[in-house]
This record gives structure tokens, sequence and C-alpha cells, in this order.
């Protein structure tokens, strides 16, 4: 793309920024969005998992005889018969190879077993109901060793990860000098957080289709995050070209990040259906949720924070101890949001991890920002406590002018503005200094609250824009739709960029052949994919614009290139928009039915250094900026201090996520995220037991999310942002920050109803008691 023109993104009284209902709504209520599990292909089959019942061992005999006798039973697959993979992620080689699967063992590539529930067979039939009745058939018997069931289990060997670790660098990072820095503090505060195992549990289950269409092309509908990296890690696997594997995800019932990654379920479906010649339907049960696609890992963190006696920190220490998979070194990385949160020029953090009988945990809404957020932002309140502060006033006086951890500039901050706002809404101001004394009746009154950030993290994508001239337009990206909306703010965008009625654009993702796009995962999809449809819309206008000036019949003819710019659906001079013509018009004197246009955005860091001209002065160095959402929760819970029961009875949350695309899907990605917050802070838990290394309530009704009655009716307010130095559409993203700190809100204000600290999750009424 040349930059001989600039269009600006939309403009203030545009679609963008309007709250627009979701335009895939009528479909989804209605039964036609149709969902991975939804295609009815000729000839479908369907597979059932045998999974384990031991932790750990292996398996001496396995007989599928039984099994196969049922009738409609088209196939047994055990490790004994599997057909084989060009590549597992076994070996570190492979692992790197099939950089998308999370899980660095893949089930049934041989007898041991390493987790409870690993898959050991998968039956094939032509109903689901007797696969199901077939996979009860299928005899194994197994030799059983004692395993591992947490960090917490004295057999378990808990140990310093020292910069290993799969997806994240788990080094122990240290600024200044934390320990001299601590004893030289004349305020101290010292806690361990305890976080529990959380599963993500979206309403639809992880699912697959797969459906070869040749002996090396196959197409697989799979409920993912991520439609590109799944090709891409399906074909390494399968050892095919990427262009032979095709994944399609047009609509997803919930992810939060245990579809961001590929699984074993969905290769397990895929070689099945290879095995058996015909389409394969995989859908896994809701108790197989919770041994397919990853968990929060079971974590306790210990904060040492020292301070001024006005609050100011002077240093701040981090341990961190998760339990790991047998073969995968993976920890969220909390410690990383603690490094810019608030000014603090002494600082450590260091993770210890310890393997046990359990699959890898992997992302979760906020991986790291969420449970990292709960240690800092309840030591704070501890801190604030000891001091007698106000925990807002101790936040401020720890404002974060720069990035501590790099010294940089942020690209924009309006947490400011997001306290201030957030405190009016809330009524903090009338807030008690003294917790336990405020009553509703019977009842404790606290109010909690909690900071939150998120990084704008790197990621790039493409998208094409195909404009008719008939007047209305196709847009296309593999990107995906979690049900956050981005079918609707991306259609906005397009919209706007072209001039056009939201009717007459249609946007298509979900489906590998599209340009590629990232995941919908990192809270990077509305930025990138905005971003990258933004351009492609330029790049439609600087093709037409070029048209125009060496056109004689154009009014436009021999105007110079920067003259111009477009005015809805017209391309008009700059100084004299009256001056100028239609697209249609153009096109058809042109003889074109439609004229195509493709943008490659770049969103976080490479942003900057790529696509930010003005910053790149001549003379001047470019300055690197810290680029972050930011926000507040406000919580109040009401505690019966008989029962121990609380509610949360109030709640505001102010953000800044850069530009708003839709202020109504982005107030339920708040909601949502907050909510979140409220289930792991009061509710979620899974319980592993301790000696079968199993889950003991791996369903919903032993895993308790909040429900409508447990949630009151939330305020939530953007501040106004466009951030010039993220991506070309000015978004920072909302998805994950929406979590960040509402666990801490919900602690902090249960610390201030009941004067008692709780710092183990879930806060149930046994410990509030
Ligand atoms: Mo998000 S935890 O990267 O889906």
């Amino acid at each position: 793309m040349n930059d001989s023109l600039s269009f600006e993104p939309p403009k203030a009284g545009s679609v963008v920024g309007q709250p627009v209902n979701r335009i895939d709504g009528l479909a989804k209520v209605t039964g036609q969005a149709r969902y991975a599990a939804e295609y009815d292909l000729p000839g479908l089959t369907y597979a059932a998992l045998k999974t384990s019942t031991i932790a750990k061992g292996r398996i001496t005999r396995i007989d599928a005889t039984a099994a196969l006798r049922e009738p409609g039973v088209l196939a047994v697959l055990t490790h004994e018969n599997l057909p084989k993979m060009a590549q597992t992620p076994n070996t570190l080689a492979g692992k790197y190879a099939i950089y998308g699967m999370h899980m660095g063992y893949m089930p049934m590539t041989g007898d041991e077993i390493f987790y409870a529930a690993q898959p050991v067979a998968v039956v094939v039939a032509d109903t689901f109901e007797r696969a199901t009745q077939a996979a009860a058939l299928v005899q194994v018997t197994y030799e059983e060793a004692r395993p591992v069931a947490s960090y917490q289990s004295a057999q378990a060997e808990v140990f310093d990860p020292n910069g290993q670790g799969f997806v994240f660098d788990l080094k122990k990072v240290t600024r200044g000098n934390p320990q001299a820095a601590l004893a030289a503090s004349p305020v101290q505060v010292k806690a361990t957080y305890v976080h529990a195992i959380n599963h993500h549990n979206p309403m639809e289950p992880g699912a697959t289709i797969a459906h070869w269409e040749g002996p090396d092309r196959v197409t697989v509908y799979d409920s993912t995050q991520a439609v590109a990296m799944s090709q891409q890690s399906l074909a390494v696997v399968l050892g095919l070209p990427q262009e032979q594997v095709r994944v399609i995800t047009k609509f997803i019932g919930g992810g939060f990040g245990c579809k961001f990654n590929l699984w074993p379920h969905t290769v397990l479906a895929t070689l099945a259906a290879k095995a058996v010649g015909r389409p394969v339907k995989l859908v896994l049960t809701r108790q197989l949720m919770f041994t397919s696609l990853g968990h929060r890992e079971d974590q306790e963190q210990t904060i040492t924070l020292g301070a001024t006696q006005e609050g100011k920190l002077t240093t701040l220490i981090h341990e961190k101890t998760s339990t790991t998979s047998p073969w995968d070194i993976f920890a969220e990385p909390n410690a990383a949001i603690l490094n810019w949160l608030y000014a603090c020029p002494n600082y450590e953090s260091s993770h210890r991890v310890a393997r046990a009988n359990v699959m890898t945990s992997t992302y979760m809404r906020a991986p790291g920002e969420s449970p990292g957020s709960f240690a800092i932002e309840c030591g704070l309140d501890e801190l604030a406590a000891k001091l007698n502060l106000d925990p807002l006033e101790i936040r401020l006086r720890n404002y974060a002018d720069l990035d501590s951890g790099t010294g940089q500039p942020w690209s924009s901050k309006g947490l400011k503005e997001c306290y201030r706002r957030g405190a009016e809404l809330f009524g903090w101001s009338k807030r008690s200094r003294q917790p336990g004394v405020t009553r509703d009746g019977q009842l404790l009154v606290g109010w909690g609250m909690a900071t939150a950030s998120y990084p704008v993290r790197p990621a790039q994508g493409r998208a094409r824009v195909r404009l008719y001239a008939d007047g209305h337009a196709l847009v296309q990206t593999s990107a995906t739709d979690l049900g956050t909306g981005t079918y609707t703010i991306i259609t906005q965008v397009a919209a706007d960029g072209l001039g056009l009625p939201m009717d007459r654009v249609r946007f298509e993702l979900g489906d590998s052949t599209l340009p590629t796009a990232p995941a919908s995962g990192s809270s990077v999809a509305a930025a990138t994919v905005s971003s990258s449809v933004h351009l492609a819309i330029q790049d439609v206008w600087q093709r037409l614009a070029a048209m125009a000036v060496r056109d004689s019949q154009s009014p436009l003819f021999k105007a110079p290139l920067t003259d111009l710019t477009n005015e809805q659906d017209r391309l008009v001079l700059r100084k004299d928009p009256s001056k100028g013509e239609s697209f249609a018009a153009l096109l058809q004197r042109q003889g074109l039915t439609d004229i195509e246009g493709v943008g490659n955005s770049k969103s976080g860091e490479g942003f900057e250094a790529d696509q930010l001209a003005f910053d790149n002065k001549p003379g001047t160095k470019q300055t690197k900026r810290s680029m972050y959402s930011f926000g507040v929760h406000f919580c109040e819970v009401k505690v019966d201090p008989d029962l121990g029961t609380v509610r949360v009875s109030r709640w505001v949350s102010v953000m800044d996520g850069g530009r708003i695309l839709n202020p109504k899907t982005a107030r339920s990605q708040i909601i949502g995220g907050a909510i979140m917050g409220i289930g792991s802070a009061l509710m979620e838990a899974t319980n592993r037991d301790e000696y079968f290394a199993r889950y003991t309530n791996a369903d919903l009704a032993g895993y308790h999310v909040p429900i409508n009655a447990d949630i009151p009716d939330m305020t939530v307010e953007f501040v106004d942002g466009h951030d010039p130095y993220v991506n070309a559409m000015g978004v920072k993203g909302i998805g994950e920050v929406a979590m960040v700190g509402s666990v801490a809100a919900v602690a902090n204000a249960v610390y201030h109803a009941t004067g008692k600290r709780v710092r183990s999750l879930p806060i149930i009424p046994s410990k509030v008691l």
C-alpha cells in the first residue's frame, strides 16, 4: 500500500461507536447459525471417547472385541491401531513444530497414562448412542501407580523452571535491590493468596467434524478461537501442506481461552475420519470438558510489599507456585502485571512449578494478569488498611506515570479518569474507613475496588474487501467470533469506510481459506481485524482514486492524489467535497463490476515501527511506547454474618480500551469478564482428589458458575480514547482486561464488610464465618 493518501479512521457520528445490536443475533436465536457440530454431512458418523480410569500407570491390555460386535460400530481406535501422525508434540522438536498444539503429549501414542480421563480409545459408529454404548464395552486393564495430584501434595517435587516454559518465559526477574529495599521499608506486608483450579466451561463444548475429501485433503469444522493456527498445527501433525487442511468455525459458543489452541480431541477426530473413510463428529461431553481443553492452574502467590509511611511502594516481591503436567512447563505469567501496574523502584518475581498427573493447564481469560491482579490488588488493600489509607488513595499515590518495567511512556493511559469516574458513579467517597461496621439490616455491607490492566499484544492479520459497482460489499478474513460481536463491529467498520448501510456489507469470517487473521484471544481480534479491514478499505479507495485521476471523464481528472479523500460512498476533493463522484459511477464507466483491496494490519509493538509515520519525524528518535488497556472495578457485597454467604449487590466498571467500536457489545465484554471474576472469587473451583488425582465435581452441578440471580445490574462506562500508537483503528482491546482486578474487587469488599481477610479462593461461607 502506498501512503500518498491518508483516509481518516471513522469520525464521530459514524456507525462505528454506536451501540448496534448484534447482526448475528437473529441467526442465533432462530437456530440458523451453524456451530461446529451442526454440519449434517452425507455419511456422517459419530465418535465417542473412552478415557482412563487411572491418573498414572500404563495400559497392559486393551480389548475391543465386544465393542466391535455391537451393531453400527465402524472402528475402535486405540494406541495399537491409531493412524500414524507425521509429527507429535511428544518430543521437543515436535512441540515447537506444532506450535499451536498446546499440550506437549498426544494421547493414544503409547500405553502410558499420565492423567485421569486421558483418552485411551475412540469408538466410531453410525449413531452417537451406538458409539457411546460400544465405548463402554472396550475392556482396558491397567497397571496403576500412585499419582501426584498437585504442587500441594507431599509427593510433589517443586522446582524453579529457570527460564523454561513452552509458551511463557518463566525467568526470575529482578529490578533494583528488592531485599535491601524491603529491609529499609518502615511498612511491610507479606501475604499468600491461593487460587483454586478454574475451568472455562463455555456453553458450547469442544466439538469437531472432520471430513476427508480425498487421501490428502481434509476439512475440519472445529470449535476453535483460531482457525489459521489450527490449520497450521493440524497440517504439521498430519504431514500435509497447509493448503490441504481447511478449518471452518463460523460460530462459537464461548471459549475464554480453552479453544485458543489445538487439543488432542480434534486430532483424534481427524484421524478417526481417516480410518473409517467417512466424516466423523466428536462432541465432548460436559464431563470431558474438564480434562480435554486445559484449565486455570491451582496456584499460590506470596506477595511482599515494602512501603513508606505515606503508602508509596518501595519494593514488591512476588513468588508463585503452581501445578504443571508431566511433560509441559506451563504457568500463567502472573508476575508480569506487577512489573507495570504501579510505580515501584525495586521488584522481583519468580515462579516455581510442580509436575503432577494432570493435563496441561492453559490460558484462561487474562492468563497471568487476572490471578496476578488478585495478589497485588488484595496486597495493596492490606497495605492501605495497615496505613489507614483509602484503597483508591493508595493507588493514586503509586500511580505509574511511566511503565516501571521498561521506563517507557504509555501509548495512552486513561486510568486516572477511570478512577475518578468510577468513584463518582459508585459513591466511593462515602465509604467508611473502618471495616465491619456498615450494615443493611442484619447484613454486613462492604465496598472494594481494584485496578485492571492488560497489554495490547503484538498481532497482525490480513483482510480483503470487494466493493461491487451495484453498491454492496464483501469483507473477508479468517478471524473468529467467540460470540462477543466480531461480526457486528467489523461490519460497522466496513460500512463506515465504504459509505454503505450496514445491510449492504457482508462480513465473512471463520474459514482458513480466507485471508489470515489472528486468533480471537489475547484481546487482539477487534484491534487487528478492524485495522486490517480499515486498511483494506483504504486500499480500495486508493485504487479508485488512481483510476479517477487518469479518467478524462471523471470530475477528478488530473487532480493530485493527495488532494483526494472519501466522503461516504464518494471520492471527492478534500478542499471542495462537492467536486467528485460516487465509486459506483466510476466503476461503471470503467466497465468494472467490482474492485478489491487488501489490508495488512499490525497491532501492538510492530505497528509503531511500520505504520506510524508521523511519530518518525526526521531528526527525532522514535519513542517506544508501552501499550495497555486500563480500568477499574468497584464492588459492593452484602454478607450474612450468620451464614457467611456473600452477595454482590452493586458493581461499577470504568474502562479505557482505546477506541470503542460498539459500546453495547463492549459493555457485554466487560460485564462478562467481571462476572467471571465474581465466579472465581465466590464459587468457582474444580476439586482434584488428592489420592486419585481425579476431579470430583467435573460437571455444572458440582462446578458452580454465577447465574442471573447472583448478579446485580452492573454499570459500565468507557473513557473516550483513540490510541494513535497501537494500530490503525486506535483499539486497545477489552475482552481480557474486563476480568483483571474483578476477583480482588470482590475479595476486598468482603474484607471491608467483615474485617476478615480471606486469602484463599473461592470465598465460600465456611471461610467467611
Ligand atoms: Mo484468551 S485467555 O487469550 O482466549
